[in-house]
């Protein structure tokens, strides 16, 4: 049975990606393990961080020896759930579902495109990322017939509670909203926003700052 895991600060969790892809990494270089001050380095944190962080979820790292970078890395994709190969969709078959229904990356991480979906009735048949667009108007029976996890939401805003309430009544469990709206829904329903204008804002602050340093 899976520990049940309380009260984890968002900033840990956001930073378990990075943990995974860095030990991904060294794995990839044929290291069997890590200090924790190599892998604060590598990650621009402190190792005192580093061992609060995976305390959360008991630990893991051994005095003197630093951490076993295979069971870390296995540890921390079961904490993310990548054992657990999700389902998606994609609602949008737009230039954005284009890039993400193209984006190989998903898939090396455990998670499945089902198939995407829109309202314009001329995609359908299509295909994006190897997978089948569908209309809109096939996405219940689609989701009675599969089991569908994530959807990824690459829609304008304009249209999206719809859509989104939807999802949730067909039983979504998570929603990854590119769609530039706060999503109002049941809270069982796990949500992502992204705005990767973001990263460009903070890049810009940076550039700013680097600037007006004397
Ligand atoms: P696009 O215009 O190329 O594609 C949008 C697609 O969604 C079209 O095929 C359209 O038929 C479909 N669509 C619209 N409303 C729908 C609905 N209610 N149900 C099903 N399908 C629907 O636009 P693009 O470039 O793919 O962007 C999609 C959205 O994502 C835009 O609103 C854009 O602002 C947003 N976006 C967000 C980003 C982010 O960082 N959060 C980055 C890039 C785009």
């Amino acid at each position: 049975m899976e520990k049940e895991r309380k009260d984890v600060p968002i900033v840990v969790i956001k930073r378990l990606p990075r943990y995974y892809r860095y030990l991904g990494e060294m794995l990839g270089q044929g290291m069997t393990r890590v200090s924790s001050k190599h892998l604060s380095e590598k990650m621009g944190v402190t190792a005192s961080q580093i061992r609060q962080d995976l305390n959360f979820f008991g630990g893991f790292g051994q005095q003197g020896y630093g951490y076993n970078i295979e069971y870390l890395y296995h540890e921390i994709g079961e904490i993310l759930g990548l054992h657990k190969g999700y389902t998606t969709i994609i609602i949008g078959a737009g230039n954005l579902g284009h890039a993400l229904a193209n984006h190989s990356n998903f898939k090396k991480r455990g998670f499945r495109l089902l198939g995407v979906f829109d309202k314009n009735e001329m995609l359908e048949g299509s295909t994006v990322g190897g997978v089948q667009v569908y209309h809109m108007s096939k996405l219940d029976k689609f989701m009675r017939d599969n089991e569908v996890d994530i959807a990824i939401l690459a829609i304008p805003k304009y249209g999206i509670k719809e859509v989104a309430d939807k999802l949730v009544s067909l039983g979504i469990k998570g929603l990854w909203n590119f769609s530039y709206s706060d999503l109002d829904i049941d809270p069982s329903v796990a949500v992502e926003n992204v705005h990767l204008s973001d990263g460009l804002m903070t890049l810009s602050y940076r550039i700013t700052q680097n600037q007006t340093q004397p």
